[in-house]
């Protein structure tokens, strides 16, 4: 990148790279005096996560995370009826990225120059955010609570290996891919926060299984679950509420940033709505001088969850202390106000 390029008329800088690009972009764009917008995860080590925190207190720009997942439907409806009590205390909640990827991950002139398989040689939860985002939010972590440490389990890897072994017999691009060690198939990593709650987070994409983000969260109330469809809500009693009843808490506890933007997002699509509500309210905030959802030091801890879970693989699943980047203003800050949706002045043209 050519130095001293500072092109007046950009506000915000959306970073859509490799994994490795995405902190050092981040912090030259913040230097820059840029604000950024980073896919997910927003940094591969804790050092990375520290620089970006570090950068954005001293720049005073934003440095966002671009969890999409945050934003889904079910996932807003969720944290609105937390966020109201219906659920209770709120006292766990699951969240993970299974998906299967083994032919995506060994695509030639697939992802930039095998990029995301050159990435899945480390052993961890190397993707956790989609799962953990919106759980993150309904638990107020960073915002009342704070994750104290996490333990994470790696099975072996039973299909990466064999996959380039496979490929490497009858073509020779993938010989310096075939005798790599690669990540267990599965890996599990629980989180233990302060005030005694827990999140469990799945990470798989080289078993055949169905997509899933699980999205469950337990409260001393009722519970919900995503994954597999349809979503369900329960109040006890060991049963779901019924496909009606559903229906009447969606009317009723729709947050209003669904009633403002919801069909739109419909209609202009990504990830089904979801990427397009996510970028309306950072604009949004960005416009009104708001909080945003998703601040520096959110994307710092959960992208920290992928370097920390590596360490504890490699240490026969030892729990590991999760850094706090708040620096202490975990205890003061207020909970997000994303499905509430104050704002909302910003105008949409298609
Ligand atoms: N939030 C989501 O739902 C979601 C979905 C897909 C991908 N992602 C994330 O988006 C990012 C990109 O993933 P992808 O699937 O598009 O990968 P990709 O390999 O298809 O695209 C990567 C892009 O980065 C560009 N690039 C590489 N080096 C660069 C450099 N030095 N400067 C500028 N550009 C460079 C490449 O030209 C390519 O266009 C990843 O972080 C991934 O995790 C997020």
């Amino acid at each position: 990148m050519e130095k001293n390029v500072r092109p007046a008329d950009i506000d915000l800088i959306y970073i859509a790279t490799p994994w490795s690009l995405h902190a050092p972009m981040a912090v030259y764009a913040m230097n820059q005096g840029k604000h950024v917008c980073i896919e997910v995860p927003a940094a591969k080590t804790l050092d990375e996560c520290w620089q970006l925190v570090e950068t954005s207190e001293r720049t005073k720009k934003h440095c966002i995370i671009l969890e999409n997942c945050c934003y889904d439907f079910f996932e807003l409806l969720t944290l609105n009826m937390s966020r109201q009590g219906l659920l209770g205390e709120i006292v766990h909640g699951e969240g993970a990225y299974n998906h299967d990827l083994l032919n995506s991950n060994f695509k030639k002139g697939g992802y930039y120059e095998m990029w995301r398989l050159k990435e899945n040689m480390r052993n961890g939860n190397l993707y956790p955010t989609h799962g953990l985002g919106p759980v993150a939010q309904v638990l107020d972590i960073n915002r009342g609570d704070r994750m104290d440490y996490l333990v994470a389990t790696s099975t072996n890897d039973f299909s990466m290996g064999a996959k380039a072994k496979e490929l490497a017999a009858t073509d020779d691009f993938y010989k310096e891919y075939a005798n790599k060690t690669y990540r267990g198939n599965m890996n599990v990593t629980t989180i233990r926060t302060e005030k005694g709650k827990t999140i469990m987070l799945q990470h798989d994409v080289s078993s055949p299984n169905i997509y899933s983000r699980i999205f469950k969260i337990s409260g001393t109330k009722g519970s919900v679950i995503k994954y597999p469809d349809p979503e369900r809500i329960a109040f006890g009693d060991e049963k779901w509420i019924s496909e009606e009843e559903f229906k009447k808490i969606q009317e009723q506890y729709q947050p209003p940033i669904i009633k403002r933007v919801g069909e739109l997002a419909k209609q202009v699509g990504g990830h089904g709505g979801m990427d397009f509500l996510m970028d309306w309210r950072t604009i949004d905030c960005l416009r009104n001088g708001l909080p945003v959802d998703m601040d520096v030091y959110d994307a710092a801890l959960w992208s920290a969850i992928a370097p920390l879970s590596e360490q504890s693989v490699a240490n026969r699943s030892k729990s590991i202390d999760i850094p706090d980047f708040t620096g202490g203003s975990w205890k003061t800050n207020k909970p997000v106000d994303i499905s509430l949706a104050k704002g909302g002045n910003t105008k949409v043209k298609l």
